[in-house]
């Protein structure tokens, strides 16, 4: 995608597409006004005739048959103004972006970061217009014979004719949002990607293939190395498979010298087929999502360098297939992870632990500010919470925060979820250390408590299971992979680490 900033009125601008915002019942302000203005009143009449108000998501899309130099024009609700936020912008821009590009014009003027929010800078908005256009715009085509031909190729946003200092600030924001949503839609691709293509080792060779192109270190070690390593959990689900196991090991460390590294660990099961302990089969396709925390982990890796942030940041991926066969884990089987804890697998579907525990230790070494892990690890948290946030636990309250407060920001909402002692209680084994699971209930609960057996200092943990893979499109967000956890982590790290 083409972007770009520009400083004009939308009614000058030369792109074939238009885009103006509303706030509810202020049709008579800002680009919409004078736009109406311009054409005698003939469109507060047709938003009348067709009962827009502004409201939330309210589309109003016209032809201007040579009344305006913009052959088509979108206008988007953006709901009340004491209400309007840089998500509900996103939300506006994706939504203007899907119907312009069906329209069929190649180019978008977009002018909603000329209307002031309160508490939000232009340049945010040009970031969150951006971001939620290109998201929106995102398809997986490539086993598809006949894909839809429109493309829409480029973005203009249009600044406010007066503040050229605001336009360059703008240009900076828009220039971040296009490489967020190009790492999104990059960890989106990965996570579409069907399982007998997107393997371990197609993983490994990705994260490679980003960290030549973008310039961070990358490592994909190898069966004989993670043996050799002695990280029993991610051996003991891979050896069910005939896929070959890799373990992802991405630094940037391009922040001040003494700075504690950022660990982002991410879940990367190419395929959970449940293992012995065998899934049911209606949806099981969809397990081959259930490596979004690993998409999520290179992605922001990618994203971190293409920005060239100023942090030291490590990125870590376990990947394998969990798959039932002749060599596969056996329910009662125990391992020893690379923490030294012993683990007995009672149910090898829960296979996102045993390689995440793996993981979470090797974190250790680098002696790291805090860890914060992403996985789709337990079909509990999607029911606890559904498709509208992800879960978060954690063992420091400060930690917690912050990332919740990221979450806001970005859109990536997070709720947190309980880890007492007595979830550590649940997951005592009869002939182990730990078991890796838990009475029924709290079943999210019970798996963090697992991960926390591993870890040494600040860590959190974000459960994605029902955020990762979407079942219907959402404002932004297709159908399939969402690529969730990518600008919630970007957004994270920039302030952790006191860049913003
Ligand atoms: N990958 C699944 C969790 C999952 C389920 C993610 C549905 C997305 C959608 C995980 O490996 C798993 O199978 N968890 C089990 C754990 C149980 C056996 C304790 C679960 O949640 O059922
Ligand atoms: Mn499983
Ligand atoms: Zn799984």
């Amino acid at each position: 995608m083409k972007v770009s900033v520009k400083t004009a009125r939308p009614g000058e601008s030369r792109a074939e597409g238009l885009v103006i915002g509303a706030f509810e019942g202020a049709l008579e302000d800002g680009d919409f006004g004078s736009i109406n203005k311009s054409l005698g009143g003939r469109l507060a009449d047709m938003a009348k005739r067709r009962k827009f108000e502004g409201k939330e998501g309210q589309l109003l899309a016209f032809e201007s048959l040579g009344a305006l130099p913009a052959g088509f024009v979108v206008a988007v609700g953006l709901g009340k103004k004491e209400e309007a936020s840089q998500e509900k912008i996103r939300f506006a821009s994706g939504k203007a972006a899907r119907a312009v590009k069906a329209s069929g014009v190649k180019s978008m003027a977009c002018s909603l970061a000329r209307v002031a929010i309160p508490n939000v800078m232009a340049a945010q908005v040009a970031q969150a217009i951006v971001e939620g256009a290109c998201l929106a715009l995102y398809s997986f085509t490539q086993f598809k014979k006949d894909s839809d031909p429109l493309r829409l190729e480029e973005i203009i946003v249009l600044a406010r004719e007066e503040e050229q200092e605001e336009a360059a600030q703008m240009a900076a924001g828009a220039e971040k949002g296009r490489l967020a949503a190009e790492a999104v839609a990059f960890a989106r691709d990965m996570i579409n990607m069907p399982g007998n293509y997107a393997t371990p080792s197609y993983l490994g060779a990705q994260a490679q293939a980003m960290g030549k192109k973008y310039g961070f270190k990358c490592v994909a070690h190898g069966p004989a190395a993670i043996k050799k390593m002695k990280m029993g959990g991610l051996m003991g689900v891979a050896k069910g498979s005939s896929e070959e196991p890799r373990f992802i090991v991405m630094e940037w460390l391009k922040g001040p010298k003494g700075q504690k590294p950022i660990v982002m660990v991410g879940k990367g099961l190419t395929f959970d087929s449940g293992g012995i302990s065998i899934k049911p089969s209606l949806n099981m396709h969809e397990m081959k999502s259930d490596m979004s925390g690993a998409a999520a982990t290179i992605a922001v890796m990618r994203a971190a360098a293409a920005l060239k942030l100023k942090v030291n940041l490590v990125g870590l991926v376990p990947t394998a297939e969990n798959m039932p066969s002749g060599s596969a884990n056996k329910p009662g089987d125990v391992l020893t992870g690379l923490s030294g804890v012993t683990m007995e697998v009672l149910n090898t579907d829960a296979e996102g632990r045993l390689v995440l525990s793996d993981a979470l230790a090797y974190a250790a070494k680098y002696n790291p500010d805090c860890m914060v892990d992403f996985a789709t690890l337990t079909g509990a948290c999607m029911v606890a919470l559904g498709a509208h946030c992800s879960g978060l636990f954690g063992n420091d309250d400060e930690l917690i925060a912050q990332l919740n407060e990221a979450g806001k920001r970005t859109g990536e909402r997070l709720w947190p979820l309980p880890l007492f002692k007595e979830y550590e209680d649940d997951i005592k084994s009869d002939v182990a250390d730990i078991a890796n699971i838990g009475p029924r209930g709290g079943g999210a609960s019970t798996a963090a408590a697992f991960l926390k057996k591993h870890v040494k200092g600040k860590w959190a943990h974000v459960d994605i299971a029902g955020t990762a893979f979407a079942d219907k499109e959402k404002g932004y967000i297709q159908k399939g992979g969402v690529g969730v956890g990518v600008r919630l982590m970007l957004d994270f790290i920039a302030r952790r680490a006191g860049l913003e």
